[in-house]
């Protein structure tokens, strides 16, 4: 299908990152376009052995010919964007829309303090602050600050021009929709809708060029920063299932709580999802480490793939079952 819209299904960290690589990988896309809100996401990409940390770049990064871009709707951090493109040296295969705005210095200051610190617990990484400054109209757009000129230009245009030419296009969404400005637990959300159809609108596209939306669910749920988590395990609890992780962009342990599958329902609801994705099902059942071939699972793990499809009315299409992007279960042929 042309175009694939990839959001998260719970509060970030599902896994968007290894899953948008597998399908770069996999269906030859031709580009990988980032929405969301900006260097607040922390994508893990983990390839042929190599990890890629991804703040700003798309993570169709592994395949060599997509195309990456990022949407106006998106925050860049000039400094981070540089520091991805010279370490993974992809520069010449980047294209930034003229119309993102740009994180300062102070927006960050702004979000390490106060009521964004304390009471949120954001990533600190100045993506709210900019964001305000943009609805206030007083923020500062790439066009303006004059900084890497070769690699800016119409995003919209571009991947719309893309869809014309029926060429294969993912569009990457970031954190999670129960962080959503609108359909989260406000205040304890990001500073945006980050749900399916915000995520076509920060790169440009309608509603009716999303031909899939694929929605990702990890295997069991986990938050940072403030706010409610329905079923929240102790830190002794969730060591002893092997659920402790920790966060790419800011390095705090993350809470973890058992798969919720009203949250799944409703977030398939507000995503208008057409397939789901479920990561790291090795983590609650160990033997299905690296299993590439639904029929291997053991049958407690497909009952509790097909509770999600009966909670969420969807077909479960892709399962990851380790970190590597092809430690992954793809039944999209056998579905559809
Ligand atoms: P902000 O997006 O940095 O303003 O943070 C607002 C809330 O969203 C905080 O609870 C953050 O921990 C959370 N958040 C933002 N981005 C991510 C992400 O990529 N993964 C997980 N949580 C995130
Ligand atoms: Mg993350």
């Amino acid at each position: 299908m042309p175009a694939t819209v990839i959001t998260g299904g719970f509060f970030g960290d599902e896994g968007k990152g290894k899953i948008v690589s597998y399908l770069a990988l996999k269906d030859k896309v031709d580009a990988t376009v980032r929405g969301g809100v900006g260097p607040n996401a922390g994508h893990t990409v983990v390839y042929k052995g190599k990890e890629y940390k991804l703040r700003m770049l798309p993570s169709g990064i592994i395949n060599e010919s997509s195309k990456l871009m990022i949407g106006p709707g998106v925050i860049v951090s000039p400094k981070v964007l540089l520091n991805e493109m010279g370490k993974y040296g992809v520069k010449s295969r980047v294209l930034v829309d003229n119309n993102c705005a740009v994180i300062e210095e102070e927006h960050i200051t702004r979000d390490n303090t106060g009521h964004l610190k304390e009471t949120i617990g954001t990533t600190g990484t100045g993506t709210g602050p900019a964001n305000s400054d943009r609805v206030l109209r007083i923020g500062r757009l790439m066009k303006d600050v004059g900084i890497l000129p070769e690699i800016l230009g119409d995003v919209p245009f571009e991947v719309n021009k893309m869809l014309d030419e029926e060429k294969q296009v993912l569009v990457e969404g970031t954190q999670g929709t129960f962080l959503s400005l609108y359909f989260g637990e406000y205040p304890y959300v990001t500073s945006k809708d980050v749900c399916a159809s915000a995520i076509c609108s920060d790169v440009g596209i309608g509603p009716k060029r999303a031909d899939e939306v694929l929605l990702v669910f990890k295997a069991y749920v986990t938050r940072v920063g403030g706010g409610y988590l329905q079923g929240e395990l102790n830190e002794i609890e969730i060591a002893k299932r092997g659920w402790k992780e920790v966060g790419t962009v800011t390095g705090r342990v993350r809470r973890a709580a058992p798969f919720n599958f009203e949250l799944a329902r409703r977030a398939t609801m507000l995503n208008s999802a057409t397939q789901i994705a479920i990561t790291k099902l090795d983590t609650l059942f160990p033997k299905c480490k690296g299993v590439t071939r639904y029929d291997d699972l053991q049958v407690e793990a497909k009952t509790f793939v097909n509770q999600v499809e009966d909670a969420t009315g969807v077909n479960v299409t892709l399962i990851g079952t380790g970190a590597e992007v092809l430690e992954t279960i793809d039944r999209r042929r056998n579905i559809n």
